[in-house]
């Protein structure tokens, strides 16, 4: 069954009766008419929104809810958000808050959102530079399976941001994974196997169940996204944005290095992640100013717990406890 066909039947099957499709403007010239048996068979509108975070905003998520007040779209509609994490994020939180919530479909067509934003129902815009800081976790009504071939026009920036995240699964669930992604030789679309997007999307699925609120066990998904969260709203304020995934690949990085120090993770795992991590993501150059404004972005992490930062600490290659375990740092405030 195509992809198109199977996104129709399941349409159908939810008794959707209105689609609205929300891509960014390089998804939308990229694949301006994928969408066309859908749009000739369901009734459909579309919004195009800039691409990057910057759309993580309530003036987008506003602009989104007027038009489909305008459109009259009820409760049978859902949104079909085409795209990457930023499209997914964004337009899971408008339909979550629309009418108190209409359904959502996710349809990825990034590495990172087929592998990790696509799932699990985190949806969020950005307040005042904090990522992700107004949002609710609603799972979408149904995601699309991960198809490939997309891969082969993602943008060789956006392909490395996907990678942080698959070197952040491969840490936290799985040894072998993380020895295929080390001796791959160059990262090209073609070298991303379909059974590693997989692994994450079945690791993610199983967690999610588990703690969908992220309180306890899901917050291992989080690894590398402190410190990285906080990077990636540093090079925003710089006005030298990071993709998401490039800010947690550095992210793991630095929160490796703690686990280290924290008497947890073995030295030469601690080298092995330096090694794949510096093999394709440059490392910024910190000053003492950058250091203490990361600092300040960490103590507005959604981790923490009456006001003391939490970190996911990895206890070796493939294996993570959460912050809810006694990690040495739960209970203890962190700086960088
Ligand atoms: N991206 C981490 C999570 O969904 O929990």
């Amino acid at each position: 069954m195509s992809d198109l066909d199977l996104l129709q039947k399941k349409i159908k099957e939810l008794g959707i009766g209105r689609v609205l499709v929300l891509v960014d403007e390089q998804v939308d010239k990229l694949y301006p008419h994928h969408l066309y048996t859908l749009e000739t068979n369901i009734p459909c509108e579309k919004i195009i929104i800039p691409a990057g975070e910057g759309s993580k905003s309530i003036a987008q998520a506003s602009r989104i809810w007027q038009q489909m007040l305008q459109w009259q779209m009820d409760k049978d509609c859902a949104v079909l958000n085409f795209g990457g994490g930023m499209v997914c994020d964004l337009g899971g939180f408008v339909a979550a808050t629309y009418k108190r919530g209409i359904a959502c479909i996710n349809y990825p067509t990034t590495l990172l959102a087929m592998i990790d934003a696509a799932h699990g129902g985190k949806t969020a815009i950005d307040l005042d530079g904090v990522k992700n800081c107004v949002g609710v976790v609603r799972q979408p009504a149904f995601v699309m399976p991960a198809n490939t071939q997309f891969l082969r026009t993602l943008p060789e920036r956006e392909l490395r941001s996907g990678f942080g995240e698959l070197i952040k699964y491969a840490l936290i669930s799985s040894k072998p994974l993380f020895e295929e992604l080390y001796t791959m030789d160059t990262l090209t679309a073609e070298a991303i196997q379909p059974e590693w997007i997989q692994h994450c999307i079945d690791f993610k699925n199983r967690i999610v169940e588990i703690d969908p609120d992220d309180r306890r066990e899901r917050r291992v998904l989080n690894f590398g996204h402190t410190v990285g969260h906080a990077l990636e709203s540093l090079f925003a304020q710089k006005g030298q944005p990071l993709a998401h995934g490039e800010a947690v690949a550095i992210g793991i990085l630095y929160e490796s290095c703690m686990a280290n120090q924290a008497g947890m993770l073995p030295k030469e795992d601690l080298s092995r992640i330096e090694s794949l991590v510096s093999k394709h993501f440059p490392l910024p150059v910190l000053s003492a100013e950058d250091k203490a404004r990361i600092n300040g972005f960490m103590k507005q992490d959604k981790k923490n717990n009456q006001g003391k930062i939490n970190i996911v600490m990895l206890k070796r290659i493939g294996e993570a406890c959460g912050p809810s375990e006694d990690n040495g740092f739960g209970k203890s405030p962190i700086s960088f």
